[in-house]
Formats: C-alpha cells, sequence, structure tokens
C-alpha cells in the first residue's frame, strides 16, 4: 500500500449496504500537493507539452483536474452533469449503478487530457472520453486517482487509464 493510499478513508456500507466507499477527502485535506504531484507523473514532460487542456469530470474530477491544469500552464475544461452549463453544449447519457445519467460539455477544440478521481466500473470516464470527441476535442490520455480495479486493464479507444493507486482485482463492488 503507498503512503497515499494509506489516507484514504475505507466507509463501508455507503452510500449503500454492500459497498465500501473510498473517501478521498482525507488525502486531500492533509495531502494535496503530494496527490497532484503524484498525478502529474503520469505523464512525462514531451506528453505534458502536447496537452493544450485538462478535461475534469464533475465533481471530484474538478478537484484533481483543474490544480493539474494550472501546474502546467494548460487550460481547463469543465465536463458537468446536465444542466448546468449554458449552450452550446454537447451531451452523453451514461450508465450509473441505479439508472442513467447525462455528462455535457461545450464545443471546443485541442489535445485533451481527461481526468476524474476514480475508476470504477468506467462508465463516467468512457462517457466523458466519447464526450470529448463528440464536442471536437482529442483525448491524449486518461488519467484517475484510484482505480478501483472492477474493470482490470480498462481502455478507451486503446488509451490506458493511468492511475497512481490500483486497487488489487477482487470482484468486489467497492465504489467510490
Ligand atoms: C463517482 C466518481 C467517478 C465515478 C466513478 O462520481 O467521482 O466520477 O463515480 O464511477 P464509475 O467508474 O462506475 O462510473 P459521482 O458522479 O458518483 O460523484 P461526484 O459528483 O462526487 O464526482
Ligand atoms: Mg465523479
Amino acid at each position: 500500500m503507498t503512503d497515499l493510499q494509506r489516507l484514504i478513508r475505507d466507509v463501508p456500507d455507503f452510500p449503500r449496504p454492500g459497498i465500501v466507499f473510498r473517501d478521498i477527502a482525507p488525502l486531500l485535506r492533509s495531502h494535496f500537493a503530494p496527490t497532484i504531484e503524484a498525478m502529474s507523473g503520469l505523464l512525462n514532460e514531451a506528453e505534458w507539452s502536447r496537452i493544450d487542456a485538462v478535461a475534469g469530470v464533475e465533481s471530484r474530477g474538478f478537484m484533481l483536474g483543474a490544480p493539474l491544469a494550472l501546474r502546467h500552464g494548460k487550460g481547463f475544461v469543465p465536463i458537468r452533469k446536465r444542466g448546468k452549463l449554458p449552450p452550446p453544449v454537447v451531451e452523453i447519457p451514461y450508465q450509473l449503478e441505479y439508472g442513467e445519467g447525462v455528462l455535457e460539455m461545450q464545443p471546443g477544440q485541442g489535445r485533451v487530457l481527461l481526468i476524474d478521481d476514480v475508476l470504477a466500473t468506467g462508465g463516467t470516464l468512457r462517457a466523458a472520453a466519447d464526450l470529448c470527441g463528440l464536442a471536437g476535442y482529442q483525448v491524449d490520455c486518461l488519467a484517475v486517482l484510484l482505480d478501483l480495479n472492477l474493470v482490470p486493464g480498462f481502455r478507451w479507444q486503446g488509451i490506458p487509464a493511468r492511475t497512481v493507486i490500483r486497487y488489487p482485482a477482487t470482484g468486489a463492488t467497492d465504489k467510490s
């Protein structure tokens, strides 16, 4: 277990019985800078130089994506849940554990690094990456802080999701 992983609080039976919630709040509270540095290190300098902007997924993807963009002098592009962005927007439906959600993004251009906090089922990251394409962006890299390893070897259009912390594959229904 890495030092950063020790600061993630496992909360059993939240938000529902049987789910272990991986709470990153204590990590952000005490080790925000090292967390951002660890995510920054997921791309080498050449990869960072090719990126035009960081796209982050509301809401926890904003907490990590915005400081990463600032750290590297890049723009930030928000991917939001339905109804928050003014037009023009493009949208995409995605699967939640129960039911469906919709992500929205304003059209744009350039090469983006797509950021979220957690990869669980991969539904959010896959939809967000698809949405970047629909909106006119090119997705260069995908990165998350935690990969719960529910989908071992997750890839989107052949691009792997880079991660700072990867949990052992258990087949459990952990969520974050
Ligand atoms: C959580 C988490 C990831 C997503 C991962 O977001 O922040 O975005 O679920 O799950 P998946 O891989 O199964 O799609 P959520 O929308 O629940 O909450 P948030 O607004 O706090 O980010
Ligand atoms: Mg989220």
